[in-house]
This record gives C-alpha cells, structure tokens and sequence, in this order.
C-alpha cells in the first residue's frame, strides 16, 4: 500500500495565512504538467512494487488545472504504477472554480473524493483571510458537487480566525453538517512566518485570538462534530465511518508515498526526500537531469519523533507493542515513565496498549508532544 500526491502550486489570489508552496498562475499549464509527467517517469520505481491506494491532488489550487491536464496526469500513473481499484483519488477544489461541467469531467476521471476549502461561510471571515470566494459561491460549490454525485465530499474550515465569536463558529459547524458532507478538516488559524498575516502580528498589526476563545471554539467542534455522527480520527480532522482520508492516515501510519511536483515531499520508509520549491527551478532541473530534490536519512531518533508527533495527534495513539519491538526496553521504559505524568494530570489514558490522548490533552497537544521529543535514544 502507498500513496501518490501531486502539488500544483498555482492560486489566483494568494490568501493571507497560507505557507504552502503557491505562486500566482502564470495561466498556462503546459511547461508545468509536462514537467510533471517527466518527473512521474522518472520516478516511478521510487514506491518499489507497492500498489497505490491513494492519488491526492494538493496546492496550491489543482481546480486551476483543466479536466484534460488532470487525465494526462492519471494517465501518466495509471500507466506507471499498479493503482488498486478503489483507489481514493481526491482533488482539492477552491470554490469559485467549481462548475457543473468540470464536475462531471472529474467524475469520469474516476476523482472519488473532493475536498472543498469553504474556510468559512461568513463573508466577514473571508474578506479577513483574503480568499477569492465569497459565502454564496461556496454554497453553490457544496450543492453542485453534491448534485454531481459525489458522495464523498470533506470540507476545509478554519477557526480562531481574528474577530470570529464563538458564536460564528458554532453557526459555521451547524451549516457544515446540515449538508451530506463524510468529512470535516478543521484547522486552528496559525501564523506563518513569512505570510503576511505573520508579517502583520509582527508589527502588531493584528492579534491572535486568546487561548479562553481557542480552548472554547476547539471544545464546540469537537461537540458538534461528535453529534454530528464523526469521529474525530486526528487533531484537526473528522470523518463519518468508513470516510477518514486514507491519504492523510497514510502519513500518520508511517505508509510510503510518493509527493510529485515542486514542494512535495517523499517518503520511502527510511528516508524523505523534498523538492526544490520553486517552480522555474524544478521545470528546469527536471528536464536538464539535474538533481531537484534534497533528501535526508531518518536514524532511529529522528523515526520515533516522527512517530510520537504524528501518532499522538491521532485516535489510534501511540502503539505500546510497536514502541517495544522497534525501541527496545529503553524506549519504552521512556514513553510509559513520562505517559504516567500526563495520565495523572488526566491528559492522557491508555486504553490497552496504546496511549492516547484525552480531550484535556488534545487541547494541549503540541506541548505533550514536545516533552515526548529528544528521547535520547539512537
Ligand atoms: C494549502 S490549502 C489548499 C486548498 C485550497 N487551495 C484552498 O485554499 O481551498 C489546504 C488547507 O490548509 C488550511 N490552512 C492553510 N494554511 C493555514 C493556516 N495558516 N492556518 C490554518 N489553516 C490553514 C486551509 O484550510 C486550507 O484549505
Ligand atoms: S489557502 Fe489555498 S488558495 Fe489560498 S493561497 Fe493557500 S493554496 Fe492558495
């Protein structure tokens, strides 16, 4: 089993917060989707004879890519690698580019899974964030997607997002689940280094939301998704049964995948692999056989980091068996001494043998995770 995701770091308007590899669409594709291609070939031993269970187009914003560059780019690992039948494929669509037409070509593309980024359906929330979309696009985007057919649909929102209340919050989580939509990503506003929202908290231009709003909105989620009927399977994400991504579980399970384009990463179990983020830089490296990524070997620290920050953040938790057989006494002597800390704060339980957090500690969860780094061991 592996995975495939595919970066297009093309968007119309770039969005305040947004750190992801994106450049404004230069508006043709060509240059680029034949860069791909070549890149798909020359890697295509990269997964060894794994099948592929999951395709993920990510961005950027792959909607600004057409139905036929799209089914060049299936085509492509279609051809090169053994996709099992019921592979996921997802898209990332931005609201503002979803219409009727495109629908239906990406449905007989095989697309399964479609992920909206709605963000928020409060215009004021948008205009904050400098989307391109506005509440009325997005609406009509949910509702023709789920009129194509579609029955797999996630949405992206973000909270704690300046000026947002609580109770703009709950509204946003009432209107998302009174759709048929199976998943929900739900990410707490950061402040990227870089972005202009970072330049602006810098210059105390703007202010994060305090952590008494935080702490709250991140309680209603998890409330409301709950009654909703989702599982909350991961920190930020949630899915009706049956529905959580299999490409982001991929990452948490340590499966290898195979990340194309500029910006992407690769993992193969024992070292990840990124490209050059830049687009002219990879368009050229890639067609001139020069080397376009940089790799790092992962030694056994560096593995059980990665392990504890993905695995925490999860449903599934740290796996006590797995510690053991892979770290020996010691690392596991390290992970049950310092879990016994967080369970007598009541941040974490352990259900057999695996550690998990508590909804007290999810709250906290990235200073959980760091007291677990740096285990010493190697
Ligand atoms: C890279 S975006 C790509 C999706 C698509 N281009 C879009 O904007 O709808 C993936 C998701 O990450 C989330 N995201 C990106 N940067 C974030 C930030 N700084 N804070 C919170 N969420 C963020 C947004 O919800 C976004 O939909
Ligand atoms: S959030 Fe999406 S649309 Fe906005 S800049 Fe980032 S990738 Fe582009």
């Amino acid at each position: 089993m592996a995975g495939i995701y595919i970066h297009i770091p093309f968007c119309k308007k770039l969005c305040f917060y947004c750190d992801f590899y994106h450049i404004i669409s230069p508006g043709d594709n060509s240059a680029f989707i034949d860069t791909l291609l070549k890149e798909t070939s020359l890697r295509q031993y990269y997964l060894g004879n794994e099948t592929i269970s999951t395709i993920y187009f990510g961005g950027g914003t792959p909607s600004l890519l057409s139905v036929k560059e799209l089914g060049l780019l299936l085509g492509q690992i279609n051809r090169l690698f053994r996709v099992e039948e019921n592979c996921e494929i997802t898209i990332e669509l931005n609201p503002d580019d979803v219409k009727p037409t495109y629908l239906r070509g990406l449905k007989k593309l095989n697309i399964n899974r479609i992920s909206l980024g709605i963000q928020s359906w409060n215009d004021s929330h948008l205009k904050v964030l400098n989307r391109r979309h506005d509440s009325s696009q997005a609406l009509f985007a949910l509702k023709e997607t789920l009129k194509a057919g579609f029955e797999n649909i996630t949405i992206d929102l973000i909270y704690g997002v300046p000026g947002m209340s609580t109770g703009e919050w709950t509204s946003n989580l009432d209107f998302t689940f009174s759709f048929d939509i199976k998943h929900l990503s739900a990410y707490h506003l950061t402040f990227e280094k870089g972005t202009v929202f970072g330049k602006m908290l810098e210059k105390g231009q703007i202010a994060e939301i305090n952590e008494e709003e935080s702490t709250s909105m991140f309680n209603i989620l998890i409330e409301k998704a709950e009654s909703a009927g989702f599982v909350q399977y991961e920190i930020s994400n949630f899915g009706k049964p049956g529905y959580f991504s299999k490409h982001n579980s991929n990452y948490w399970k340590q499966v290898i995948y195979l990340g194309l384009g500029p910006s992407a990463h690769s993992f193969n179990g024992y070292s990840r692999q990124w490209n050059i983020r830049d687009l002219d830089g990879y368009i050229k490296f890639v067609n001139s056989g020069e080397s376009f990524f940089e790799s790092e070997e992962l030694d056994s620290k560096v593995r059980f980091n990665e392990y504890i920050m993905t695995s925490l953040r999860t449903m599934w938790g740290i796996d006590l068996e797995y510690i053991e057989k892979t770290y020996e006494k010691e690392g596991y002597d390290y992970v049950v001494n310092l879990a016994g800390k967080f369970r007598d704060y009541g941040l974490m339980k352990q259900n057999k043998n695996t550690l998990v957090l508590t909804n007290q500690g999810k709250m906290i969860c990235d200073n959980i995770i760091s007291e677990f780094m740096m285990p010493g061991i190697d």
